[in-house]
């Protein structure tokens, strides 16, 4: 079975947006850099290959579905992160959007009773799960850490253990 119109369409704008989250995850650990937060940096470079494998992951299934990948243009970050509250903040904002857009993607596979992308998206409704617990546990890391140079020393440590 092809996949319809409407899911080829929503499967795209989700590739583009895992490839915007990469980028985003990729443009928060250039700034811990400068920020001198190197554990925080390295969690986020992790976060930035696991955001472009889940680009990767939906751009395959779509190649085996025989479907037409578009590569459109990825969106820019737009700001830089001048704390590592910010950023964790931010990336916990996002990742609830990343969530409810796969929501919607499953909903939508759903109503176009395609089976195969029901389950497909699966890993990714759980995926989700973890990943907003991984950033409201770095929020309330960094929440701790603002007032004490030692906690976010101890807690960048930590965060580059991962
Ligand atoms: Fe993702
Ligand atoms: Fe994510």
């Amino acid at each position: 079975m092809k996949l319809s119109k409407k899911l080829l369409k929503a499967l795209n704008a989700q590739i583009n947006l895992e490839l915007a989250s990469a980028y985003l995850y990729r443009a928060m650990s250039h700034d811990m850099k400068n920020l001198a937060l190197h554990g925080y940096a390295k969690w986020l470079d992790k976060q930035y290959e696991e955001e472009r494998q889940h680009a990767f992951k939906i751009i395959s299934y779509v190649e085996d579905r025989d479907g037409v990948v578009d590569f459109d243009a990825v969106a820019g970050v737009g700001k830089h992160y001048g704390s590592p509250l910010d950023a964790a903040k931010d990336s916990l904002a996002h990742e609830e959007k990343m969530s409810a857009s796969i929501r919607d993607l499953f909903r939508l596979a759903r109503e176009e009773g395609d089976i195969e992308t029901e389950l497909f998206l699966q890993w990714f409704e759980t995926e989700q799960v973890e990943e907003e617990v991984n950033a409201r546990d770095n929020v309330a890391g960094f929440e701790k850490a603002k007032d004490c140079e030692g906690l976010l020393y101890m807690f960048d440590a930590h965060l580059g253990g991962r």
